[in-house]
């Protein structure tokens, strides 16, 4: 009797948070589809009053808090928070609202493995307070970009952008809003095509360095409208 072939084993997932963990709770969401190609295997907080610690614990996700303050230096840090991911098996980590500079050490030995999310149209408003400088610059659209994470702030191979409107009326929390939904939607998609080994850094003769998806093996479970999918 011929044996079915072994499902692929999923990547296992770190989350790393500060806060409420929006993003975090989307991807805990789309890890329930079976189909996922990972599972969430941590959430790791450097606040103990991160609310998003409460959220992971409902949804039965193994949670940690390693507090940035008890330690000398960022790199120390880095290196106790990789220690646990490294204990929990993590294969790639997602950076969520996680409000913390992270070490040239860290972002190396994570290189091609970390994502981050960041509210803007990177490589435009890097840093904070992304919404608010762009309803002073006036700018018609803004939006949410999920990138490899390297060394330097907000900097890092894009894998995926969602373009939001700024209406006229926006406040920063009403445009926030707006791209928080898109940023939910965008970052399981990101996620996926990692976990599955479809997103590969390309670097170029100038050094530059871009992300290339790979067409979905058929049939592939989309996350988001086939239009859409490279
Ligand atoms: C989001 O806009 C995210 O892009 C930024 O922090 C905000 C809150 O994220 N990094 P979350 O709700 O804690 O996931």
């Amino acid at each position: 009797m011929s044996l079915p072939p072994a499902a692929t084993p999923r990547k296992r997932v770190g989350i790393l948070i500060s806060g409420g963990g929006s993003n975090m709770a989307a991807l805990i969401a789309a890890a329930r589809d079976p189909a996922f190609p990972a599972e969430i295997a941590l959430v790791v907080s450097n606040r103990v009053t991160a609310g998003g610690l409460a959220k992971a614990e409902a949804a039965g996700v193994a949670t940690s808090v390693i507090d940035h303050r008890g330690f000398s230096d960022r790199e120390s840090f880095d290196r106790a928070v990789d220690a646990a991911l490294n204990d929990a098996h993590v294969d790639v980590l997602c950076m969520a609202g996680f409000m913390r500079i992270v070490s040239n050490w860290f972002a190396e030995t994570w290189r091609d493995r970390a994502l981050n999310i960041h509210p803007a149209l990177l490589p435009a408003y890097t840093g904070l307070n992304t919404h608010a400088r762009a309803i002073a610059d006036g700018v018609r659209v803004t939006g949410a970009t999920v990138h490899f994470v390297r060394p330097e702030l907000d900097v890092g191979p894009i894998i995926i952008q969602a373009a939001v409107p700024v209406l006229a009326t926006d406040t920063p929390g009403t445009l926030a809003a707006r791209v928080l939904v898109e940023e939910h939607r965008i970052y399981p998609q990101a996620l996926a095509w990692v976990a599955s080994g479809r997103a590969h850094v390309v670097r170029r003769a100038d050094g530059t360095e871009h992300v290339v998806i790979d067409a979905p093996p058929s049939p592939a479970p989309t996350l988001i409208s086939p239009a859409l999918q490279r």
